[in-house]
Order: C-alpha cells, then sequence, then structure tokens
C-alpha cells in the first residue's frame, strides 16, 4: 500500500513507561513514508467525544524529551467499555457505533492501539464490527498479554521494585527487620518474581502458587539460622489471605483496586515468627518514571513494526517481541487467554534452586 495515508494511533488501559517512546516511533516511520499520523485523546474517550479530541502528530513535536518520559502525551483510560459505557443515570449503553463513526469521519485508513489485553480485546471488537484495521502493541506493567516475552513498561516497573529491595534491605538489616513489600501485576506475579529474584528476596509471593504462614516461617527461621538478622519478601498483590479472600479497596465512586495484602501478611508474619515487620506498598511509582533502556527499545522497535505491517496490508496483528527480535501474530490468539507465570517456568525453577520460598507446590504437581 504506497502513497500518503491517513493513520491513527491511541493508548488505552493503564500507562505505563515507554508509551511515549512507541508514539515517537511510529511518528517517525510513518513521517518516513509520507504518512499524518492523528493522535487519539484517552483512548476510546477522545473518539466518543463530539467534536472528537485527537491531534495530528508531527515528528517535530519529539525534538524534546518526550521519549524519556514516562506516561502519555495522549492521555488514557482504563474505564468506560465502549459496548457497555456506563452513563450518568446509571444505566449502560453501547456505544460502539460512535466511535466507528469517528475513526471514518477522520478518515483512518488504519488504527494502531497500544493496550494490554483487555483494551486490544475491546479494540479488536470494535475492528470486526466497524471494519476496521487495526494493529495491536502490547503494554502493561503486568506483562501478562500472552504470545510476547515482553509488554511495553514491565522492564520498567520490574526495575523500580528492584530497587525498592535495594533500599529496603538496608534499612531492615539496621533494624533487624522482615520487610514486606507489595507489588503491583494484577492477576499475573511476573513483577513479583522477576524483582524478587533480582533484588535479593527471601519470600516471592504471587497469585498463581498458594502459599502457607508455615512455609513462610520456615523460610525465616532458616535465613535466621544462617546468621542473617533480616528478611525481604516480595508479595503480588492478587495473593489471597490465607482463608482464601482477594484483599481489595475501594474508591471514591465504587471502583475496586486491589490492596491490602501486604499489610495482612505482615501482621501475620510478625506474630507467627515473633519478628518486627514494615510493610512497603509500591502502588503507581512502578507505572510512572523514565522508561528503562530496554522499554524504549522495545517500544521503538513495536511502533516502527506496527506501521510497517499497515505499509504491507497486514491486519489484525499483534506485534510482539520474542527472541531477541520484533514480530507479529494474530490478534485474536493474543488475547484469546492472559499469559500468567508458568509453574515450570525457568524463574520459578531459579527461585525454588536458591531456596526462595515461592509458595507451596500445588498438590498436582509431580516433582513436589
Ligand atoms: O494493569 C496495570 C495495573 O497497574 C495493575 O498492576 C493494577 O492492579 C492496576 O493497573 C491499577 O489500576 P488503577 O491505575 O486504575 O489504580
Amino acid at each position: 500500500m504506497a502513497g500518503e495515508k491517513r493513520i491513527g494511533i491511541l493508548t488505552s488501559g493503564g500507562d505505563c513507561a515507554g508509551l511515549n517512546a512507541v508514539i515517537r516511533a511510529s511518528v517517525y516511520r510513518a513521517d518516513e513514508l509520507g504518512w499524518t499520523v492523528v493522535g487519539l485523546k484517552e483512548g476510546t474517550q477522545g473518539l466518543l467525544s463530539r467534536p472528537l479530541r485527537y491531534e495530528v502528530l508531527r515528528p517535530e513535536q519529539f525534538n524534546g524529551n518526550i521519549l524519556r518520559m514516562g506516561g502519555t502525551i495522549l492521555g488514557t483510560t482504563n474505564k468506560g467499555n465502549p459496548f457497555h459505557f456506563p452513563m450518568p443515570d446509571g444505566s449502560f449503553k453501547d456505544r460502539s457505533a460512535e466511535i466507528i463513526g469517528g475513526c471514518k469521519e477522520l478518515g483512518l485508513e488504519a488504527l494502531i492501539v497500544i493496550g494490554g489485553d483487555g483494551s486490544l480485546a475491546i479494540l479488536r471488537q470494535l475492528a470486526e464490527q466497524g471494519g476496521l484495521n487495526i494493529i495491536g502493541i502490547p503494554k502493561t506493567i503486568d506483562n501478562d498479554v500472552s504470545m510476547t516475552e515482553a509488554s511495553v513498561g514491565f522492564d520498567t516497573a520490574v526495575t523500580v521494585a528492584t530497587e525498592a529491595l535495594d533500599r529496603l534491605q538496608p534499612t531492615a538489616a539496621s533494624h533487624a527487620r522482615v520487610m514486606v513489600l507489595e507489588v503491583m501485576g494484577r492477576d499475573a506475579g511476573h513483577i513479583a518474581l522477576y524483582a524478587g529474584i533480582s533484588g535479593g528476596a527471601d519470600v516471592i509471593l504471587i497469585p498463581e502458587i498458594p502459599y502457607s504462614i508455615e512455609g513462610i516461617t520456615e523460610k525465616i527461621d532458616r535465613v535466621r539460622k544462617r546468621g542473617r538478622n533480616f528478611a525481604l519478601v516480595v508479595v503480588s498483590e492478587a495473593v489471597k489471605t490465607l482463608g482464601g479472600q482477594v484483599m481489595q479497596k475501594e474508591y471514591h465512586g465504587g471502583e475496586k483496586r486491589f490492596g491490602g495484602i501486604g499489610d495482612y501478611l505482615s501482621e501475620a508474619i510478625a506474630s507467627a515468627t515473633g519478628a518486627e515487620t514494615r510493610i512497603t506498598v509500591l502502588g503507581h511509582v512502578q507505572r510512572g518514571s523514565m522508561p528503562s533502556w530496554r522499554d524504549r527499545l522495545i517500544a521503538t522497535t513495536f511502533g516502527v513494526h506496527a506501521v510497517e505491517l499497515i505499509a504491507e496490508g497486514k491486519f489484525d496483528r499483534m506485534v510482539a517481541w520474542s527472541n531477541r527480535q520484533v514480530v507479529d501474530v494474530p490478534l485474536k490468539d493474543a488475547i484469546a487467554h492472559y499469559q500468567a507465570v508458568e509453574l515450570d517456568d525457568s524463574l520459578v525453577k531459579t527461585a525454588r534452586g536458591l531456596g526462595i520460598y515461592l509458595g507451596d507446590w500445588p498438590a498436582e504437581t509431580p516433582d513436589k
């Protein structure tokens, strides 16, 4: 497909570091081809607004430090599924046709969607309904989009969580405490597992593997027997209580998010071991910093590849990172399920090999 084109780009779902690097790369590549890139504001919200909210993105806009900036210059949202959109009177409305109409009004020949599994699934449904040509780019600190080894934002979040452990270790040692670090990740334990190994944690708890207080206590006893007076515990936000309950916090307006498991475990560990414990909840700090070199690199390859797919007329694909290369995979396969930590993952084996307490082997695991 040669000639001048007009393509759209949007960021959807929770922000993360590296989104601006994707936008920049797509704009640069499209400009090389003589195309115009339209940046849509706040995910699908800009396409629901009338007048439509968007801006034409020019390479000159990226002369400054936008490559290095966290967040997204386009804005984003993780609310308001257009197929079930909450209206002011409390009812829900299907507003998908308005979004499709918005894309048509802007004359977009293709749309690059930078999103997590939820956003990619919604946008694919919109594309099918409205005959839109879309390309997905995976982004999420949770790294739970399947068929890609990396999503934009994950590396930076792990770097932040690892640095938190680096900072907790000396204060833990000075006060002979057990430090509990609660990290994000939704239903997937990737951030906890990567940062826990990199930051020298003694205990890593992830939603995929059940744990027991006895297991944690045994590990802390072993640490003490080796002459160490402190321990580091990393817990992923969606880990359940011993009674099987998910800990959540309700925000103003009724929105619920994971939160509270760190506090809960800190208490449980203190009473089981007699250790003094403290809790750090890392929260959105993991999402908002200067992207790591790796996130910038992956984001840039993703942005360029997405535009090249459009140039080749290949749609309904998601760009992905595999075996040191940027590749692309069918979008429908990528969104079919989310990528949890696999029990036979080499990082799980590494953690266990180090003697890190990673929860109890599930009963069905043969090499228990
Ligand atoms: O999906 C990214 C993520 O940061 C999760 O790790 C976390 O559970 C959630 O978003 C927080 O959402 P919000 O920004 O709405 O509080």
